[in-house]
């Protein structure tokens, strides 16, 4: 079978890779951006200009979901648990959204990308809101990729309101207790009409999944690179999706 050469090379044995021609692309790809105060610190500088590095990591990155028609993009920006962090630090994360959408909105608009996030946004910073308000209702109409951010996201957070909600809706009788099943669950989470992630990458080395996306992951693919968030490239992402073409998905069936 002809096989569609990309400029890129797996640099350990400098062997091409080839996405297939026919082999499947992940629909949805999930994304730990792992790794950013540790890249600042290899280079003497403070953790945010880590963050920052990331920020253009990330307009890579949607460049090349774009290219290969992958549906959805969620990013894992910051987690229930990133408030333990110094205050400084958290606050400079809590700018990032609005210092992408001001440069890159633009661009966004010209890729046909549709912003959306999940999590609890009533805690963010109200200039957070409003940036991101601002670039969900901008880019509303747009079908192409949809970039979600997670934003102030912790899965079990997530899973805990949706119960809450569920049982509010049986008190209220809108809902008997024997119509709770998977299906009905999902549409009480942040994830309501997004299919869950194919592909889920984790950067920097670690290996766990952090409180994100724990119900939707459940038959994720996941992969895993020691390459610090700021360093992800193009041709990582693509050696991602080439190695997920080569999994062989069963969902539990054999
Ligand atoms: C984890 O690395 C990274 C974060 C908690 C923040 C991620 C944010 C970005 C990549 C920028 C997001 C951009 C937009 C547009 C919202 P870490 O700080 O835990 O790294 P470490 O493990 O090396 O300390």
């Amino acid at each position: 079978m002809a096989k569609i050469r990309l400029p890129f090379f797996n640099k350990k044995n400098d062997k091409e890779l080839n996405l297939l021609p026919n082999g499947k692309i992940p629909e949805h790809v999930a994304i730990i951006m792992d790794g950013n105060g540790r890249w600042a610190k290899k280079r003497g500088l403070p953790r945010v200009a880590g963050h920052k590095q990331g920020m253009d990591t990330v307009k890579t990155i949607v460049k090349v979901a774009n290219k290969h028609k992958i549906k959805v993009l969620t990013l894992y920006a910051f987690s229930t648990e990133n408030w333990k962090r110094p205050k400084s630090e958290v606050d400079f994360i809590m700018k990032l959204p609005k210092e992408f959408l001001n440069t890159y909105l633009p661009d966004l608009m010209k890729e046909n990308v549709q912003i959306r996030t999940i999590g609890d946004d009533g805690q963010l910073p109200q200039h957070t809101i409003e940036a991101v308000k601002y670039a969900k209702e901008r880019t509303k109409g747009n079908t192409g990729l949809i970039l979600n951010f997670a934003l102030n996201y912790g899965s079990r957070y997530e899973m805990v309101e949706a119960m809450k909600q569920l049982v509010m809706d049986v008190e209220d009788q809108k809902l008997q207790i024997d119509d709770i099943n998977e299906s009905l669950f999902e549409d009480y989470l942040y994830t309501k009409n997004i299919s869950d992630p194919d592909l889920l990458i984790r950067t920097s080395g670690e290996q766990r999944l952090s409180n994100f996306l724990l119900w939707q992951a459940a038959y994720s693919e996941f992969w895993f690179t020691d390459v610090l968030w700021p360093d992800f490239s193009a041709e990582k992402f693509e050696e991602a999706l080439f190695d997920y073409q080569n999994r062989k998905r069963r969902f539990g069936s054999i």
